[in-house]
């Protein structure tokens, strides 16, 4: 079965990618490489064995999103097409609200059209901003959106739930990530952030490899056991995996109209020091680092109630912390000797 990934040569959905492949599905990629690179493919093709079918276009244009569905005869669609720095998002709004908002409306009407009725929408654990109470449920209250990217999300999942809730024929689910951390662990395909990162784990592995002078841990004063802050790190596999049980939960739902939200993470906290600590023991190193200022915008916990996604579709991660970590720092360590 063909299974379309919008942004399939990014750092989930490439792992996504990798996931639909062992599971015997034949996964087609439609990615502009706005903020991927086609070296992502060439790593593909020697994790799968062949180069995946991909469009390099992009999936606002309603004429390429249709042709794409038609000639390529899909039956699922994956949606992880998005642009994702928060920063960015403040400083231009109408850039992420046309970008991200469209491309989900374009899909949609196209897959309605077009009679395809799987689609999986790439959520964020940023919907909960502070939750109130910990570990995080799917229930929780969504409170006004922290940024533009965040609110993007927000506006997303209640797209496809306007859509379920109007009776129309498309089954759909929003998975709502906490922090995807790793590589496959091959070191062919991993995070290839663009300029300087934002994310904790590729600053500290491009740290470690001497590209950046020192990490700053984003404040040391929360109200946390070691005083910064709580995240939940799932293993980008994991989460890859995740989808795969996701589009066949869809697919067998045994209705023409379906919406709901998952959570996907490990349930486990874990401090912004500890991942230090681990990953210094994995690297064999001290890391570089210093406190600074508390980011604005972070939150000081957040970690995944996991228990939906266990109940209903019989998933949780497999793989720890430190195996994510390892993965992480070889994909580094290869991007340096050319990959
Ligand atoms: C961030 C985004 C979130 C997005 C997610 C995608 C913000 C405020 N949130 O989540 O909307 O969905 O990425 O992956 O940008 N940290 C440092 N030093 C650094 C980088 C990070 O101390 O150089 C700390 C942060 O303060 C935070 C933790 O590490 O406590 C994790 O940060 P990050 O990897 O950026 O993820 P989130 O902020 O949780």
């Amino acid at each position: 079965m063909n299974i379309l990934v919008t942004g399939g040569a990014g750092f989930i959905g490439s792992h996504t990618v990798v996931a639909l492949s062992t599971a015997g599905f034949n996964p087609v990629i439609l990615d502009d490489f706005s903020n991927s690179e086609i070296r992502t493919l060439k790593g593909l093709e020697k994790i799968m064995g062949y180069i995946p079918r991909y469009y390099a276009e992009n999936c606002c244009d309603a004429q390429v999103v249709r042709r794409i569905l038609k000639e390529e005869q899909i039956s699922g669609v994956i949606h992880f097409a998005a642009f994702k720095s928060v920063g960015e998002s403040m400083q231009e709004p109408l850039k992420y609200y046309d970008n991200n908002l469209n491309s989900l409306i374009v899909l949609t009407r196209s897959m309605m059209e077009c009679e395809i009725s799987n689609l999986i929408f790439s959520s964020s654990a940023t919907v909960y901003g502070q939750a109130a109470a910990l570990p995080a449920t799917e229930d929780a209250p969504i409170p006004v959106a922290m940024s533009v990217y965040g609110n993007t999300k927000q506006i997303g999942e209640e797209i496809l739930r306007d859509i379920a809730l109007a009776e129309k024929s498309l089954k759909s689910t929003s998975l709502r990530y906490f922090n995807p951390i790793g590589a496959h662990p091959s070191a062919y395909i991993g995070e290839l952030p663009l300029g300087v990162p934002n994310n904790l784990v590729p600053y500290i592995t491009q740290t470690a490899a001497g590209l950046r002078p020192a990490l700053t841990v984003f404040g040391d004063d929360y109200p946390t056991p070691d005083g910064t802050c709580l995240r939940d790190f799932i293993h980008v596999m994991d989460l890859a995996e995740a989808h795969v049980v996701a589009l066949q939960y869809l697919m067998n739902y045994p209705s023409n109209t379906f919406y709901d939200v998952f959570n996907i993470g490990t349930g486990k906290a874990n401090s912004v020091l500890e991942i230090i600590r681990t990953f210094e023991n994995i690297s064999g190193k001290p890391l570089q680092y210093r406190f600074g200022d508390r980011r604005s915008g972070d939150v000081t916990s957040l970690y995944a109630d996991v228990s939906k996604i266990e109940k209903h579709l019989g998933w949780t991660a497999q793989r720890t912390m430190r195996e994510a970590l390892e993965d992480a720092w070889r994909w580094q360590q290869s991007l340096a000797t050319g990959g």
